[in-house]
C-alpha cells in the first residue's frame, strides 16, 4: 500500500493534537508543528509509541522564516504530502472599534499569512501526491471559525481572519482541484481547548464541540474521491443558537 503524509501545525495540543492523534490511528507518517518543544514532544512520543512515524518540528509561524523551515523539514524527511492541516491559530478579543492594531497584525500574520506561506510551499508536494494518486487527491484542510461565517460580538477581527482563511480555501480549490489538490475550511463553534477556555464563564465547556469530532470530521475528509470538493464544514454546538459560536 501507498504510503500516506500529513502536516500539521498547532498538533501540540487541542483541536490539531487530536487529529495527529487520528492520522496516526489511520497510518499517516507525519510531520508535527507547534511553538514549543516539550508539549509537542509529548505528543510525537505519544504518537511513536503507538507505531507512527512522526517528526516533531518547532517554529513561530508568525515569522515566515520559521514557517518555510516547517515546511522544510517535512519535505527533506518525506517524499510527498497528502494533507496539510492548518490548524495553528491564536485569538485576541476585542470589539472592533479600539482593537489595538498590533493585535491585528499578529493575528493576520499567524491565522492566514502563516497559512498561505505554508500553502504555497507545499503546494508542489501536494500535486505530486494527486498525480500519484489521482482517485483520493491531496488536501488542505485549515481551522477557520464559525465566527468567519457570522461575526461573533467580541471576535469580529479574529472572525475577520478566519473569513480570509475560508476565501484562500476556496482560492486554492478553483485554482487546484482541476489537478486533484483542494481544501476545506473547517468552521466549529466554540471547542473545548485552551482556546475555548476563554468563553469558560459564558458556555460550559461540556457543551462546547469536542476536538476528536472536528478530527473525525477531517479524517471522513481523506476518504472522499478527488471528485468531492468541500469548501466548509461548519460544524455548530447543540442547542438552539446554531449560528452563534
Ligand atoms: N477552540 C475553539 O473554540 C476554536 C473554535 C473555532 C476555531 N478554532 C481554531 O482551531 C484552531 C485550533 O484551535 P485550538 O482550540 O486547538 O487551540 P489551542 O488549544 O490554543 O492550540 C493552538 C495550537 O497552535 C499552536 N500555536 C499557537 N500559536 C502559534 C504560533 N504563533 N506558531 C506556531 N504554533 C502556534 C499551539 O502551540 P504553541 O502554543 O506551543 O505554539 C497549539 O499547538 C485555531 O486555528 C483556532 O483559531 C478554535
Amino acid at each position: 500500500m501507498t504510503r500516506r503524509y500529513a502536516l500539521v501545525t498547532g498538533a501540540s495540543r487541542g483541536i490539531g493534537a487530536a487529529i495527529a492523534r487520528r492520522l496516526a490511528d489511520e497510518g499517516y507518517d507525519l510531520t508535527l508543528a507547534a511553538r514549543r518543544e516539550s508539549p509537542l514532544d509529548e505528543v510525537a512520543g505519544e504518537l511513536a509509541a503507538g507505531g507512527a512515524i512522526v517528526q516533531a518540528v518547532t517554529g513561530d509561524l508568525s515569522s515566515e522564516e520559521e514557517v518555510r523551515r516547517v515546511a522544510d523539514a517535512h519535505l527533506e524527511r518525506f517524499p510527498l504530502l497528502h494533507l496539510l492541516v492548518l490548524s495553528a491559530g491564536m485569538s485576541f478579543a476585542g470589539e472592533v472599534a479600539d482593537f489595538p492594531l498590533r493585535r491585528l497584525d499578529r493575528m493576520v500574520a499567524v491565522n492566514l499569512r502563516a497559512p498561505v506561506v505554508l500553502v504555497q510551499a507545499c503546494l508542489p508536494a501536494l500535486r505530486r501526491a494527486a498525480a500519484e494518486d489521482p482517485a483520493r487527491g491531496a488536501r488542505v484542510v485549515a481551522l477557520a471559525s464559525l465566527s468567519g461565517v457570522v461575526a461573533e460580538p467580541s471576535l469580529g477581527l479574529y472572525g475577520a481572519t478566519k473569513a480570509a482563511l475560508i476565501s484562500l480555501c476556496e482560492a486554492v480549490t478553483v485554482e487546484e482541484s482541476a489537478h486533484g489538490v483542494s481544501a476545506t475550511a473547517v468552521s466549529p463553534g466554540f471547542v473545548d481547548t485552551d482556546m475555548g477556555a476563554w468563553a469558560a464563564d459564558r458556555i460550559e465547556p461540556s457543551s462546547m464541540l469536542e476536538a476528536a469530532d472536528i478530527a473525525e470530521l477531517v479524517v471522513s475528509l481523506t476518504r472522499l474521491s478527488a471528485r468531492a470538493v468541500v469548501p466548509n464544514l461548519v460544524v455548530a454546538r447543540a442547542g438552539e443558537q446554531v449560528w452563534r459560536a
